[in-house]
């Protein structure tokens, strides 16, 4: 097998009705989860667009797009985890100083917690630490930043940017997470992490659950009918989300989920084929442009979900990561222009790979997932151009 080729498996651990941990369940079933995101200030509904003409050249009935570029002006969704994981760890600890906290729907305009008490730490590829630094400013808190060595200049200024302090790892993604770890526990530093580990599970619960507020927005007016919503996986967090959201929030038909993975750091793909079905953690240099995506340890409070919940797991190459980049930016006829990131247009990247690749496994993949020229795809474009030197090199 080649090991830089592009990969489609069919997932034999599937269940239509799975049996989930309570903690994890409980975490998704919060009754306040988008009334935090609604105190911020900067928060509206993401656009979500239609694709006609793409649609109609890849031959299938609809393709959405979740438009997350929009998101905050922080240009992706990963703060609707850390603002969620955050108010609920301040909420919690006024609570059990016996201090007064203002309910979610007001929770980011007036809050109550004494500036400088706690140092937020995370790893990030970019966005997620993007923004935790974003929340902890809001909050008046530190925030200490990890990250791989090869992270885009302008990914770590834009932490900067929010005041965070940001430490460059010699190492991967995974390296950085080892060393945020290490230095939490000797400083007395909050880990805000969207990984999990033994051990490590309520924030990555908590930030998990952050995430539902897309899919509530994207279904809000109840007339979606989807038959396809395709996830971009790191560590499996927002892919978590997704399973929970559309195995148990919406309604049937339910659609099918497929998540994608670059060539190369495709930790969910592998763990699926593991022998045990548990996750296995990759070796290598995780070297993908999709930098969000380029994770080699599923995160554990995920896996359940994502094993259970997901039909179909598949890889894509850089390549056609940058094509998709492009098919959003110089979008068919009268269909929107979209401005995607690398990470962000991996799911774009894997439906043009489902519709156009003509190898057996692509054909035997398009069969699972009943592909067909009614078919309505849901893609999210997770990010935007958050490292625009590099998004202009690409679609120019
Ligand atoms: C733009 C973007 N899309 C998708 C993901 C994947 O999310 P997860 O790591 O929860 O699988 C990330 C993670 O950082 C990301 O930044």
């Amino acid at each position: 097998m080649d090991e830089m080729m592009t990969r489609f498996v069919s997932n034999t651990h599937r269940r239509t009705d799975p049996d989930w941990p309570a903690d994890t369940v409980a975490a998704f079933s919060a009754p306040d989860i988008s009334a935090v995101h609604r105190s911020l200030p900067e928060y509206r509904p993401t656009p979500l667009l239609s694709l006609p003409n793409l649609a109609h050249e890849l031959g299938i009935g609809e393709i959405l797009v979740k438009d997350e570029s929009h998101r905050f002006g922080l240009k992706a969704f990963k703060a609707l985890g850390s603002a969620y994981a955050i108010y609920r760890f301040v909420q919690k600890h006024l609570h059990e100083a016996g201090r007064q906290y203002p309910p979610a729907d007001q929770f980011y305009r007036e809050s109550t917690l004494p500036k400088g008490t706690f140092v937020f730490c995370t790893a990030t590829d970019g966005n997620h630490g993007r923004g935790v630094a974003w929340i902890a400013r809001k909050l008046s808190q530190r925030a200490v930043i990890y990250m791989p060595t090869n992270s885009a200049r302008a990914r770590i200024q834009n932490i900067r940017k929010e005041g965070a302090e940001v430490i460059v790892v010699d190492g991967t993604y995974d390296d950085a997470v080892a060393r945020c770890a290490k230095d939490a526990l000797a400083h007395g530093w909050q880990i805000i992490s969207d990984t999990s580990w033994p051990g490590y599970e309520e924030i990555p619960r908590w930030i998990q659950a952050g995430y539902l507020t897309m899919f509530g927005e994207i279904h809000a007016n109840n007339d979606a009918d989807i038959d396809i919503v395709i996830v971009p996986a790191g560590v499996g967090a927002l892919a978590a989300a997704a399973a929970w959201y559309y195995n148990r929030v919406y309604p049937e038909p339910r659609p099918k989920l497929v998540s994608v993975e670059p060539v190369g750091a495709d930790c969910l793909l592998q763990s699926i084929l593991s022998e045990t079905g548990e996750p296995v953690s990759l070796k290598g240099e995780l070297a993908s442009i999709m930098a969000g995506l380029n994770c080699g340890t599923p995160s554990q409070v995920a896996w359940p979900f994502v094993k259970l919940g997901f039909d179909l797991f598949m890889t894509v190459t850089d390549d056609a990561a940058r094509e998709a980049m492009r098919t959003y930016y110089y979008p068919k006829g009268e269909d929107p222009r979209i401005i995607s990131g690398e990470s962000g247009a991996a799911g774009l990247a894997a439906l043009l790979t489902l519709c156009n690749e003509s190898s057996i496994a692509a054909a035997d993949a398009r069969a699972h997932l009943d592909l067909s020229p009614s078919t309505k795809v849901l893609l999210l474009n997770t990010e935007g151009d958050t490292d625009p030197e590099g998004f202009k090199s690409i679609i120019s």
